[in-house]
């Protein structure tokens, strides 16, 4: 049986025009455009630089394809925090509950999927110790609420001491300069403008 169908069917769209029609809306501050915004999941073309050093955890999945230039998603993985370098046409998968950090320098632009959150869902905006990869503070939202209070919560909590500083070793956690660029050596290293700590 023929399930009725929900919506209309867009024409096809030419990613790289679309980006290059859209380009203004990938610098700072606004940084992201939806592309599609479905009833199961949403697309977002997203550029840099961004400045923030929080990760999220959510229970859903999230898919990368960087379209240009070279980015870094931080993961915590067994405890540790890892920096992933996503190359320009490479594509990354986030399973559900592994916090992650995209950390990206100016002039880059990437596709991101996320799913949509179902209402009463929780998800967590959570800081690590960038010395000893410690989790220094965990927020708990309900999904509804933390597009409104994501922002919010970030500065409530670099503004406080006593909250963002690492009870294992005492490295504070503090608000982060913009992505400069991704240093790749043995390891991938993140440098800031205006900060000491990736
Ligand atoms: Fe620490």
């Amino acid at each position: 049986m023929a399930t009725q169908s929900t919506g209309t069917v867009q024409k096809p769209i030419n990613i790289r025009k679309w980006v290059e029609d859209h380009r203004e809306d990938f610098r700072p501050p606004v940084g992201n455009k939806y592309l599609y915004r479905g009833e199961d999941f949403f697309v977002m073309v997203i550029g840099g630089p961004n400045a923030r050093n929080d990760f999220h955890k959510t229970a859903s999945e999230e898919y990368f394809f960087q379209l240009e230039g070279d980015i870094c998603v931080q993961t915590i993985e067994d405890g540790q925090i890892v920096n992933h370098l996503i190359q320009e046409g490479e594509t990354f998968f986030i399973p559900p509950n592994v916090p992650h950090a995209p950390q990206r320098p100016p002039g880059t632009v990437g596709v991101v999927v996320e799913r949509n959150r179902p209402p009463g869902e929780n998800e967590h905006q959570q800081f690590y110790c960038p010395d000893c990869h410690e989790l220094v503070w965990d927020e708990e939202f309900d999904c509804g609420d933390i597009v409104e209070h994501f922002r919010d919560s970030m500065e409530a909590f670099w503004a406080d001491p006593e909250r963002s500083t690492c009870s294992h070793c005492g490295t504070r956690v503090g608000k982060p300069g913009p992505v400069e660029r991704i240093e790749v050596g043995e390891e991938v290293t993140i440098i800031r403008s205006g900060a000491s700590h990736s």
